[in-house]
């Protein structure tokens, strides 16, 4: 495929602004990358969802920034014309609006994000502000946000009742105010989404198992091509079984080590005979 241009903020506005919906996938690593570009998403996350994904983590919290940027720098390689956001970990934007910056422009500086991504609402709209009057694009993360699941109470729908709903509403116009270009929204019902973006002025909403009435959609690559062993999310489908087609691949290498039918003439390298005649004479 030609190199295509680079996916900008104006472009995804106006991607929104035309009816077509934004494509988002995570990512953690250069050869998904290269492939994720290749097929023309929008934008990647790096998401912290890496730790669990990638590291083996029961959960997102023992994710550290050396982690995120070592992995967005990969995925930067990978695919230098996407819209790239840096995922904020645990306790790298909470403790002060000076953290926050601080992190935020790490992504910018060391992997060429475009954009960072937090967890929260009107409680981290300081935080937000201060990281956008930093000149760092910032999007919001609503609904399920796993970086508080064990006050959430775990992997589940929020905003069903509607004061639970209304907050989330509110917490939505709280991030918009403070300057954030986009909002995901996990986990939420679809009528919910559909409300907040209706009433979003300059800002994107996206979803993640939160319905179609949002801007864009994102999902995590690892459910979508059945490459995590430990659940599949309902809101996840599965576009190809990745996963099958590895392990299928690995058993017939272990079969075929095995039983010696691997590996064959042109699968390693000779030598010329009189090279080898040669290092015969040589040898003691
Ligand atoms: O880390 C991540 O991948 C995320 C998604 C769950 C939205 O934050």
């Amino acid at each position: 495929m030609a190199e295509r241009k680079k996916v900008t903020l104006p472009k995804l506005f106006k991607k929104a602004a035309d009816g077509q919906p934004i494509t988002w996938l995570t990512c953690y690593d250069y050869p998904t990358a290269y492939l994720q570009e290749q097929a023309g998403i929008d934008m990647i996350l790096v998401g912290d969802s890496l730790g669990m994904t990638m590291l083996g983590y029961e959960t997102t919290l023992p994710v550290t920034m050396e982690d995120m940027i070592r992995h967005s720098q990969a995925v930067r390689r990978g695919a230098p014309n996407v819209f790239l956001v840096g995922d904020m970990p645990y306790m790298s934007y909470q403790p002060s609006v000076e953290t926050a910056i601080r992190c935020a422009g790490r992504f910018m500086a060391e992997a060429a994000c475009d954009a960072i991504k937090l967890e929260g609402g009107a409680e981290m709209a300081d935080r937000v502000r201060g990281i956008v009057n930093s000149g760092i694009p910032t999007i919001g993360h609503l609904g399920l946000t796993p970086q508080s699941l064990s006050a959430l109470g775990g992997f589940r729908v929020q905003g069903k009742g509607a004061h639970q709903a209304k907050k989330i509403i509110d917490d939505a116009k709280a991030l918009e105010h403070a300057g954030a270009f986009m909002i995901l929204l996990e986990m939420v019902p679809d009528r919910l989404c559909k409300i907040i973006k209706e009433r979003a002025e300059n800002c994107l909403i996206m979803s993640l198992g939160s319905g179609p009435d949002a801007h864009g959609q994102l999902l995590i690559y690892h459910d979508m091509f059945g490459l995590y062993p430990r659940f599949k999310p309902r809101m996840a489908k599965v576009f190809g079984n990745a996963g099958e087609v590895i392990l299928n691949g690995l058993q017939g290498y272990v079969n075929e080590v095995s039983d010696k039918s691997f590996p064959q003439p042109e699968n390693w390298f000779g030598m010329p005979d009189e090279e080898y005649d040669e290092l015969l004479t040589l040898l003691d």
